[in-house]
């Protein structure tokens, strides 16, 4: 039965949608641990700590199934989608050492075990992987959307570590989300479809379902930080609120009760001490706020899914609108 590899409690579970590319999931998760070159015994140690956790496989999922609907070469998505996993495997590394994150996949962190030095490095290493993988595709079209995403996902880190937040707080939100993971799906996906025979539209289209998909991941990840528990997620949860980073819950809230000063403390970069940030996540959780951002998510799904609508009905097709159902109705 094909597996879905969870984060947190290292369980599995079955993924209906991941059924059809089971075996191109595991010739994808050969190819990311492929050592090119004669690597440092820690650096070794690092890859496979950060590829045996796990983590739910998303993202290649989503490559292999896109290019078998379109029936791109199957050796060049199998490629696409270990590059994409190792480029989005990185992103944690640095995430993690920005953020001070002591847990993913239900693993210590490198930056909880190693120096800041070492930790970056490692990232750089996974990042220089997934770039040589990119570049196995031989497509040069492909590699420069892929840098590209990583350009506006780096941008948009940065962005976020130097600027206070604008007057519009919602457009500061979508163009964050956008940046770090829409980015990275619509690569996904229309990276798949560049490597087939489709039509320019259908390339077009391809390409906003993975964005549209990726909007929606990450609110039900901004969502799941407020609702999930670090066990079931394999990271640690409540933690956005307390970076001062305000998501779309508690943005949602902030629409409704402008006059609540938490979060302008907040947004300000005041600290609030644990028990008034309790409360006021609380308070977010009993006002509605999480059904309304999980509701805006479904909208973006429901506009990727009718992206799909030109395209013959195939197991593969199916597959795809499963998943993205699953990406709102996801816990984890
Ligand atoms: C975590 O991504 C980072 C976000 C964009 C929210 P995932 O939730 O896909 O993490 P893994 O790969 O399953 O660990
Ligand atoms: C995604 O956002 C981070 C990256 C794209 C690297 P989050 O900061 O919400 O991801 P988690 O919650 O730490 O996985
Ligand atoms: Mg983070
Ligand atoms: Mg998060």
């Amino acid at each position: 039965m094909p597996l879905l590899y969870l984060a947190g409690k290292m369980e599995r579970t079955k993924a209906p949608f991941s059924e059809l590319v089971s075996n191109e999931l595991l010739a994808a998760e050969q190819l990311m641990r492929e050592r090119v070159v004669e690597i440092h015994p820690n650096l070794d140690y690092a890859v496979n700590h950060l590829l045996s956790a796990g983590g739910k496989r998303i993202r290649p999922t989503l490559t292999l199934l896109t290019g078998r609907m379109l029936n791109s070469d199957r050796e060049k998505i199998i490629t696409l989608a270990a590059a994409i996993e190792m480029l989005h495997t990185a992103t944690l590394v640095h995430d993690d050492l920005i953020d001070g994150a002591a847990v993913r996949r239900g693993k210590t962190t490198l930056n909880a075990q190693w120096s800041t030095g070492a930790t970056v490095l490692t990232g750089d290493y996974v990042f220089a992987r997934a770039a040589r993988l990119a570049a196995g595709t031989g497509s040069v079209e492909l590699m420069k959307i892929f840098a590209k995403s990583l350009m506006i996902m780096v941008n948009g880190e940065i962005s976020q570590l130097f600027e206070l937040s604008s007057s519009d707080l919602r457009k500061d939100y979508f163009e964050r989300i956008q940046a770090k993971t829409a980015s990275l799906f619509e690569v996904a996906t229309y990276g798949a479809a560049l490597l087939s025979d489709c039509d320019d539209h259908l390339k077009i289209e391809m390409k906003s379902f993975g964005y549209e998909l990726g909007l929606a991941f990450q609110i039900v990840d901004d969502v799941l930080d407020f609702t999930s528990d670090e066990e079931l997620l394999g990271k640690p949860v409540a933690s956005d609120l307390r970076h001062g980073l305000i998501t779309l819950p508690s943005l949602i809230y902030y629409e409704a009760n402008q006059e609540d000063p938490r979060l302008a403390q907040i947004l300000n970069q005041n600290q609030i001490v644990d028990k008034d940030l309790e409360k006021l996540i609380s308070e977010i959780k009993d006002s509605g706020a999480l059904e309304s951002a999980l509701l805006e998510a479904r909208e973006f799904v429901i506009s990727a899914k009718n992206r799909l609508s030109s395209i013959e009905n195939s197991p593969n097709c199916e597959a795809l609108i499963e998943m993205a159902d699953y990406i709102v109705d996801r816990h984890f």
